[in-house]
């Protein structure tokens, strides 16, 4: 059994994930802990060029299927590559994004269900589930706002990553509706930060989960 910690970010594109996890990893290592940091789709040299096929917005119309596998591809190489020996070294995990992500959006967004999602996860993952999972969730529409926001500020800075962007409001409802399920079912794994306070308030909030969290880990 991995003895490290394994602690994920969950959220709508433009939902400040990233920011929010560079800031916990920082406020990590000032405290002594090491820490592994990834992401998905990508952080491996095999997922990068599966991130680049899932993510270019010259990628035409993959069958969610195939989407799908592709994501699970990304993460079985994530787990063996990194993910399992720095939990085995006894590292914090810290990824962006996980199998939340795609029962959020292959399940939910694309409409393929949790069902077959959570089976390959079990099939492709062993099963292994983040100890603590920070999901930055505001409600629908300060979600939607960011995300245009960050699409405008994509269109112009010359990323080409934008082929889930391009997604409808519709697409973005029921990815929203799907990371509020997955919290509802498992409110032990998986913490709400539903606020829209500012980028401080916010970091102090996860620090204050964090710490609770690993206190409660390390005493078992
Ligand atoms: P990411 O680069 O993390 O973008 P963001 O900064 O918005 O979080 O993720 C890229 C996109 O990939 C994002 O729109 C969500 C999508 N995605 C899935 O659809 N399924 C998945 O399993 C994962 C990991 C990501």
């Amino acid at each position: 059994m991995p003895k490290g910690f394994f602690l994920t970010f969950e959220g709508l594109d433009g939902s400040g994930k990233s920011t929010q996890s560079r800031l916990l990893v920082g406020w990590l290592e000032a405290s002594g802990e090491h820490v592994r940091v990834t992401r998905q789709p990508g952080g491996t040299r095999i997922g990068d060029r599966i991130r680049s096929l899932l993510l270019d917005s010259k990628t035409e119309s993959p069958a969610p299927m195939a989407e799908l596998g592709l994501m699970f591809a990304d993460r079985a190489q994530a787990l063996a590559e990194i993910i399992l020996p720095a939990l085995n070294a006894g590292s914090i995990v810290v990824c962006d994004r996980f199998t939340d992500s795609t029962e959020a959006y292959q399940g939910g967004g694309r409409q393929l269900g949790s069902e077959i999602v959570l089976r390959l996860h079990e099939t492709m993952c062993g099963g292994l589930m983040p100890d603590l999972t920070v999901l930055l969730l505001p409600d629908f529409a300060a979600s939607l706002v960011r995300a245009r926001r960050r699409n405008e500020r994509m269109a112009t800075d010359g990323t080409d990553e934008g082929r889930f962007e391009r997604e409808g409001q519709d697409f973005y409802r029921r990815v929203f509706d799907k990371y509020r399920e997955i919290a509802a079912r498992e409110p032990v794994r998986v913490v709400v930060i539903d606020g829209d306070g500012s980028l401080e308030e916010v970091h102090r909030r996860i620090v204050s989960v964090v710490i609770e969290c690993l206190r409660a880990f390390r005493a078992e």
